[in-house]
Formats: structure tokens, sequence, C-alpha cells
């Protein structure tokens, strides 16, 4: 299993490029199964996730072309399976995702059940309601999914979300857009990938009201067609290399990208004592050699602070002046990064969903183990900062997310390689 092996202490600086968004590439690939012409797609990040959607559409008889600029043709008009297999599903929850547009294209979809992960047991029973209520039958057999949609196909509903998700609200949207009548989500999610795929989808012909507030009317239509569509910037990733930026006392431009996506986050890192500037695609930080201070940070749904923020945040204040509280309010379990940054030298007390952290002159280098995406991200951030030499074990966490990381964290002035290994 490959590694990183990272030697820390350098100050980071230069220019990042950005790339498109996993969370929103994920549901517009998905999106596709809607469409009854060929969609192009750009700004596609290189990613395993990526690799994973493609191969569930491909099993169900999507052919996709992948073009010289590199942006991806695909063309659903001969699906003949509306499976989503087990082997897919376990290797990424978010293959739930393709649960909608099959049951509004097809009438019918077996998907297989997503397990709990590492952050929590994340169950996707609001997605299932919501296709209840616009007449679906759902079944769960054999760990999966059963759906079917009523004679005549799924009909818009009311449906008002407990929680807020961003996969749900996604799925249901995509559901309601070729279902009869109008279709009202309630406390839908907020979030920019929600707001992409929607204008994806107005791109192929949905009628989508309310992108970007809580509350989405979708007027369904007999069908969607072909349409050209480009991801929008990655705002984790973009946030991923600022905090970088900030803990090694570095200076850093994201290129490609988009500060109003991020304002929660750069907030912080402005109260951190960061210098940021802008423009309309980048976005500098620049620490000037000195140490953050430490920040209280609470996640929430979007615009407030991201949860797939919330480790980077962790390491800023590990290594800040003060004490800095983090508070987790999205997902139950997500301070597995905390116990690996205490063993490279991290003042770290969590309890319940709160984490307070004393920020450290400096933390030391450790074989450390990533458990998820986002807590792979911070243990590679502590070991930028960390004396001595850091190895990052079961990066492949790392891979769903963040293309060439390596690659980009050199190119910054970073001592980091992939080992290969057992
Ligand atoms: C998405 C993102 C993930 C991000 C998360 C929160 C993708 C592919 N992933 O995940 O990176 O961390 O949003 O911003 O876009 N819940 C229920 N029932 C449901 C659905 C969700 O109780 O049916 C709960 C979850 O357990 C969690 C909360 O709602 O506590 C929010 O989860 P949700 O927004 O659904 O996360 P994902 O869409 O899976």
């Amino acid at each position: 299993m490959d590694k990183l092996r990272i030697v820390g202490g350098n100050r980071l600086g230069g220019e990042v490029r950005i790339s498109g968004a996993k969370n929103s590439a994920l549901p517009i690939l998905a999106s596709t199964l809607l469409s009854s012409g060929v969609m192009r797609i750009g700004n596609l990040p290189h990613l395993h996730d990526i690799t994973t959607m493609l191969e569930l559409l491909g099993c169900m008889g999507v052919e996709v072309a992948i073009n010289e600029d590199m942006s991806v043709e695909i063309d659903c008009r001969n699906v003949h399976s509306q499976v989503a297999p087990y082997d897919l599903v376990r290797t990424m929850r978010a293959s739930i995702l393709v649960l909608g547009p099959l049951l509004a294209r097809y009438g019918v979809a077996e998907v297989s059940l997503p397990g709990g992960c590492a952050i929590g047991s994340r169950p996707v029973d609001l997605h299932l309601r919501g296709m209840e209520a616009m007449g679906a039958h759902i079944d769960v057999v054999d760990g999966y999914i059963k759906a079917r949609a009523p004679e005549g196909g799924l009909k818009g509903a009311n449906i008002f979300l407990d929680t807020v998700t961003v996969t749900g609200t996604e799925n249901i949207l995509m559901a309601a857009v070729l279902a009869k009548g109008t279709t009202v989500i309630e406390n839908a999610a907020r979030e920019p990938e929600v707001v992409d795929l929607a204008n994806c989808l107005i791109a192929m012909g949905a009628k989508i009201r309310g992108a970007g507030t809580d509350t989405l009317v979708v007027e369904g239509v007999e069908q969607l067609n072909g349409a050209e569509f480009r991801v929008l910037p990655d705002r984790i990733e973009t946030g991923t290399y600022l905090v970088a930026a900030g803990v090694t006392g570095g200076c850093v431009k994201t290129k490609d990208t988009d500060p109003l996506l991020l304002e929660a986050v750069l907030h912080k890192l402005e109260e951190a004592g960061a210098v940021i500037t802008t423009g309309d695609d980048w976005i500098k930080l620049d620490m000037e050699g000195r140490r953050p201070k430490a920040v209280n940070v609470r996640t929430a749904p979007h615009p407030a602070f991201p949860t797939d923020m919330q480790a980077q945040f962790v390491v800023l204040n590990a290594v800040a002046e003060g004490t800095g509280t983090v508070i987790e309010t999205v997902f139950e379990n997500r301070f597995m990064h905390a116990q690996e940054l205490v063993r490279m030298g991290a003042d770290i007390h969590v309890e319940g969903n709160t984490a307070v952290v004393t920020g450290k002159e400096g933390l030391t280098g450790a074989p450390v183990m990533a458990t998820d995406l986002r807590a792979s991200a911070s243990l590679v951030l502590a070991a930028l900062v960390a004396t001595g030499s850091t190895d990052v074990n079961r990066i492949y966490h790392i891979d769903r997310g963040y293309e060439c990381i390596e690659e980009k964290f050199q190119q910054l002035g970073a001592n980091i390689r992939r080992v290969s290994g057992r």
C-alpha cells in the first residue's frame, strides 16, 4: 500500500491550480443518466471517486469518451441495467446518487445500501423518504435498496428534510426533474455543489427555482437534453492549500478557484492572522512567517463553516498561539485525526463533539494512519510543519479527493514523496 513520506519544516510558497470539485462532479455525472442526448462535462478532477462513478455508469451501459481537452462525453442512450452493485457502492458511498436519476428515468433502481463509515453512521433514510413521497415503492432486500416508481412515473410532492443533507437534496432533486407536476424541497442543502448540479440540470432543460436557498421548487418536464457543463472549482481543496500556507508561515496563491465559495473559511483564516487577497478566480494567503493565532470553529451546513475543513483547522490550532475550540455538529464521529495528531505531539482533548486544541510551537514527525479523506489531508498538513519525517499510511483516502497531492505540494516547495510499499 502506498504512503506519503514528508519531511516537514519548509515554508510553502508559490502558486497552485485548483481542480474541479469532486462533490460537484459526482452528482453531475450521476445526472447524465437523466439525459436523452449526449452530455459533455469539463473540469472533472482526476480522482479515484470519479473513476468509480464512471465505472458505475459504464456497468449500466453508459458510453464514456475522453476528449483531448480532458472533458468527458457521456452517452446514456443505451442503458441496459439499473443496478449499482455492492462492490462499487462499498468503495464509494456517493454511488447512492444514481438512485434518483434511475428511478426518474427508468422507473426502477437497485442500489446496494451504503454501510456506516469512519465518520459516523450516515444513514440514507431521507433520500428514501423523499422518493417514497413521490410515490416510489421501496424495499431493502439482501442489502439492496429496491425501488420502483408508480404506474406513470414519479409524482411531484412537498418534501421537508428533517436534517440538511447534501446528497439527499441532490438525489431528490434529480428524481423530481422528470416527475409529473411540482416538487417542493424544504430545508434543502444550500451548498455550492447543489447549486452547480441545479445549474447543470437547468442547462439540460430542467425547471428549477431557488437553488442556493433552503427551498427548491421543481416543475417536472417530459425529457432532458444533452448539454455542455463545466464543474465548479473545489472549495475544500482550495481551503486545504490555504491552511497549508498558514501553518507553515508561507505565502500561497490558489488559482482557478472562486473566493465566493469559501467565505466562512477565509474569514477564519483572517481571524487567525493571515493576510488574504482575492481576485475573481484566485485567492492568496500570506502568513508573513508568523505563527497563526488559535480560532474557534463550529461546523454546520453551508454557508456556515464546512465540516470538510474541520480537520485542517484542528491542525492550524495545534500549531497556533493560544487555545481554540472546534465543535463538529454535522457528523457524530469526525475526530479520528485527533489521536493521530496527538502522536505527533499535538495537545488535543476531545469530549463528545468538541475538541479543545492548545497550540504548540512545534510538532514532531511520526508514522500515522489516515482514516478518512479530510482526516488524511490534516495529517499531511501536520507533517509539513513537523520536525523530522512523517509517513502517512493508507493514503488511498487522499487519492479519493485530492488530485496529484504530492506534485502540487512539491510545486509549493514541500519535501513530500509517494513511497510504494506493503
Ligand atoms: C456530503 C459530502 C461530504 C460532506 C457532507 C456534509 C458529497 C459526495 N459528500 O456528504 O463531503 O462532508 O456532505 O457537508 O457531496 N443524514 C441523515 N439521513 C440521511 C442523510 C443524511 O440522517 O438520509 C445525516 C448524516 O448522517 C449527517 C448529516 O445528515 O449527520 C449530513 O450529511 P449529508 O449532508 O447527507 O452528507 P453527505 O451528503 O453524505
